[in-house]
């Protein structure tokens, strides 16, 4: 009898193909994030779990699912899934990484671009019919070109910011990485000297305990007052009460979010009201191509595990040691 999979929304179709290929495979259909109740009870039959990151993956979840194996995250963050919890019950778990760095720098870079030059102010001001006139001081914003990049997070996202900085002829810096990273394009600093000196602020550092609100009221203070903010790594690592307040009283000069605490924003969330501050609903991963390649590389990590095969891309190697 093939191995149950739950696949908790649609994803591309060449994934969902590689599953058929060797599985039964359910899937939740629906646009939206699977109820809570829905995905408890999927789980309780399936041997594989092919998730997404807006699926919390917990130790509720994993004593719903007795005959679970392995699961695979569509996805290169793993926040959302307990991953102590599934190492302690021999389960493996899959990531994306590599398929979607370069989709993803582009995407932090380009609303970094909008931020710095009131790219959407301008698209709104033209809609509204407002453009009676060229203005010399009309939507005046900050250069990209010659200034500083500060790069919170120097993995293989944040050094994709770094390349595309070089074209621009910047200064990169970079906190949170090892000085053996750092050496081929951004110079290694602390995060203060990082905040301080950075005409761009982009993070792209995982979410974790250290990480949680890391840019709050005190580190926005110790920015630059002409700085723009990038996340496009996960929502809470910036608290968004202190930006919220940052942005309102000129503290900095912009920011550009792809990701959100919480997620999704809510329509009359105070950020959402001001000017200065780009949203964009996590999209940066989201070219076709990139989420194909995702979506092959969770089915391949997935089909993996169900053989009893060690995972392509697994993030607790230590299940494997533990069996050894
Ligand atoms: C997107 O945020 C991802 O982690 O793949």
């Amino acid at each position: 009898m093939p191995p149950r999979v739950f696949v908790t929304r649609r994803v591309p179709e060449l994934g969902l193909a590689l599953l058929r290929a060797e599985c039964e495979l359910t899937l939740w259909e629906g646009e939206t994030a699977i109820p809570r109740d829905v995905l408890l009870r999927q789980v309780a039959l399936a041997e594989g779990l092919y998730c997404l990151l807006t699926d919390c993956v917990d130790a509720e979840l994993l004593e719903a699912a007795p005959r679970l194996q392995v699961i695979s995250n569509m996805a290169v963050g793993y926040d959302n899934i307990d991953v102590p919890a599934c190492t302690a019950r021999g389960i493996p778990v899959g990531n994306t990484p590599g398929v979607l760095t370069e989709t993803t720098a582009d995407l932090a870079w380009a609303i970094m671009m909008a931020a710095a030059r009131r790219i959407v102010e301008g698209v709104d001001w033209v809609r509204h019919g407002c453009w009676g006139t060229w203005g010399p001081l009309l939507l005046a914003g900050v250069d990209v070109y010659g200034a500083t990049l500060g790069v919170i997070g120097y993995g293989r996202i944040g050094q994709g910011m770094a390349r595309r900085a070089r074209g621009f002829e910047m200064r990169v810096l970079c906190s949170h990485t090892s000085p053996a990273e750092a050496e081929s394009i951004g110079e290694c600093v602390d995060l203060d000297t990082l905040l301080a000196e950075s005409d761009f602020v982009s993070i792209h550092t995982a979410l974790n305990e250290d990480t949680y609100h890391l840019i709050n009221a005190e580190r926005l203070a110790k920015m630059k007052r002409t700085a723009v903010l990038v996340n496009a790594a996960r929502g809470p690592i910036v608290d968004p009460d202190a930006l919220y307040d940052a942005l309102k009283a000129g503290t900095i000069f912009a920011a550009a979010l792809d990701v959100t605490e919480p997620e999704p924003l809510p329509q009359d969330h105070p950020l959402l009201k001001l000017p200065n501050c780009i949203v964009v609903p996590h999209m940066g991963s989201a070219s076709i191509a990139t989420r194909t390649k995702m979506a092959v590389m969770a089915a391949q990590n997935l089909l993996a595990g169900l053989r009893g095969e060690r995972l392509p891309h697994c993030v607790n190697l230590e299940v494997y040691r533990q069996n050894e």
